[in-house]
């Protein structure tokens, strides 16, 4: 249970450091104290020199403790993994997705109280649970309301519905998890010492092509979606389209698309690009009025596989201020060109975090483990206790606290406010009230609309 480690003096301490100490308001005075500190930080520094050099050689773990900006590269593994814990005690590590959710419904029929799991004291047969969360030093996480896409044009919005359901049943069940619908309530609730929990809602499909349901998901706490799945929706092509022969449906986003990515705009719902066609992604940057995510998508010239990122979107995710998270599936992290066997490994991941890093910043990468909705992991990322060892990972390459507490969590806190600010800004804009089959000429209503819909 995380206590006093919580505290928002920590929050301050991580940021201030690594931000430099004037701030550029450096005064002669301010120069005299800096002086002051460096000779004490010299003194400390002998004295511990000369207390290693009298024991046995090998640097203390309060040292070490003490010390979580020092460049950790080459330290043992034992003293990375603490020191990324700490790391991950002074900013919330936010997770861009997670399929527990979808494991409610496939095991237990969504039941949290009468026959579900407990999950204070564990459930094996999945990657999450809550002591394995704490071990984790999860600090919020973007549950996935996931419905699979063979419900479209069915039953889609209230499978939906029912993920939704089924996540507040739970957040509310379990005093570890807190409730979360903005980019404040995030460090709020970290700094309580709770796990921030708030809903994705992985697919377009999930709106069955009605900006309406779009708005109530927003006004049920979703506060991101997925623009597709692995599938079409009437209005956006999938990553599939790219890896099949086919023809692209759309070439990307149709009018009514660009009207769903405005309308998310208007509201306040992060566009989340994972899982959409290269195309869907250009258009959607190109429309967007405000960042994007990637909830759970790695870099394609680390391992070609179309549900990843390739440069130029990267390039143009830069532009936009936007963040990849990584994802941690054994298909999108270990394949071509740089495929071994089995189910590859922590610097593999390392390799996609580094790649988006050098090319567009550390500013723009994050983490989306897909924990619970893939059945592959790399060795040593096997559920969610195991981030530290990531991130321990990335201390070995020089990694600063700075640069760790921004992959973790302050980089996804930024983009969130600014589509909150970018809600904000477009108040004075009506809610979009199109119809599809008004806006796209092309549009299939006996494609798309079953006899068993009453009206549309
Ligand atoms: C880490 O160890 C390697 C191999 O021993 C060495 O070449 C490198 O200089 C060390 N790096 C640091 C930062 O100490
Ligand atoms: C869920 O309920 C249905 C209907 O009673 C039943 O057929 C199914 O076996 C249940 N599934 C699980 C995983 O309990
Ligand atoms: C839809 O997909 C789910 C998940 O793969 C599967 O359990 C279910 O049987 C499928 N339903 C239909 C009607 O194909
Ligand atoms: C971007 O959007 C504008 C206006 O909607 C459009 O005219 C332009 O062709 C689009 N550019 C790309 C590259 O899609
Ligand atoms: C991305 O941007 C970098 C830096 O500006 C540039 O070197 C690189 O060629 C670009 N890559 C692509 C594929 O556009
Ligand atoms: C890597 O992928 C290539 C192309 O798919 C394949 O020929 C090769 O055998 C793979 N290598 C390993 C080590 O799996
Ligand atoms: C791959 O992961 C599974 C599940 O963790 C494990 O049982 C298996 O031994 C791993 N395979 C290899 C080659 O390490």
């Amino acid at each position: 249970m995380p206590s006093q480690s919580y505290s928002s003096e920590r929050l301050e301490t991580g940021s201030a450091k690594s931000e430099g100490m004037c701030g550029g308001i450096c005064t002669v005075k301010r120069l005299a104290i800096l002086a002051v500190i460096c000779l004490v930080i010299f003194a400390v520094a002998v004295g511990v020199a000369v207390g290693v050099s009298n024991s046995s050689g090998s640097k203390s773990n309060d040292d070490m403790g003490k010390k979580p900006w020092a460049s950790m590269r080459n330290a043992s593994l034992a003293d990375r993994v603490r020191v990324a814990k700490e790391i991950l005690d002074m900013y919330p590590l936010v997770d861009g997705h997670n399929d527990l959710p979808w494991q409610y419904r496939r095991h237990v029929n969504n039941t949290v109280y009468s026959g579900g799991p407990d999950l204070t004291t564990g459930w094996p047969v999945v990657h999450t649970d809550i002591p394995r969360l704490r071990e984790g030093h999860l600090g919020a996480q973007f549950w996935a309301a996931f419905v699979h896409c063979n419900s479209s044009y069915k039953d889609t919005v209230r499978q939906s519905l029912e993920q939704v359901d089924v996540i507040k049943k739970y957040v509310q069940r379990y005093s570890d998890l807190e409730w979360v619908t903005t980019a404040q309530g995030i460090e709020d609730a970290f700094n309580r010492g709770k796990i921030g929990s708030l809903i994705g809602l992985e697919g377009g499909h999930s709106i069955d092509s009605s900006l309406g349901n779009l708005r109530m998901f927003y006004e049920l706490g979703v506060r991101y979606m997925t623009v597709t799945h692995s599938c079409n929706t009437p209005w956006a092509d999938n990553w599939k389209m790219d890896e099949s022969d086919e023809a692209p449906k759309f070439n990307g986003l149709t009018k009514f698309g660009e009207l769903v990515i405005k309308e998310m705009n208007r509201v306040g719902m992060m566009v989340d690009l994972s899982h959409v066609s290269k195309d869907t992604m250009v258009d959607s940057l190109n429309v967007t009025r405000a960042p994007v995510i990637y909830s759970h998508s790695s870099a394609f010239t680390i391992c070609n596989h179309y549900r990843n990122v390739q440069d130029d979107v990267l390039n143009m995710t830069k532009a936009n201020n936007g963040l990849v998270m990584v994802n941690f599936y054994t298909p999108y992290i270990n394949c071509f060109p740089n495929n071994i066997s089995g189910n590859g490994t922590i610097q593999q991941v390392a390799d996609h975090i580094d790649h988006i890093k050098n090319l567009i910043g550390i500013e723009h990468v994050g983490i989306g483990g897909d924990y619970d909705g893939v059945e592959q992991l790399p060795d040593g990322l096997e559920d969610v206790s195991k981030y530290p060892d990531l991130f321990a990972e990335l201390l070995n390459r020089g990694y600063t606290d700075e640069d760790l507490m921004k992959l973790a969590g302050k980089n996804l806190v930024r983009v969130f406010r600014d589509v909150e600010k970018a809600r904000d800004n477009l108040r004075n804009e009506h809610p979009y009230e199109d119809l599809i089959m008004n806006v796209d000429e092309n549009y299939k209503a006996d494609e798309y609309v079953p006899e068993c819909y009453t009206d549309f």
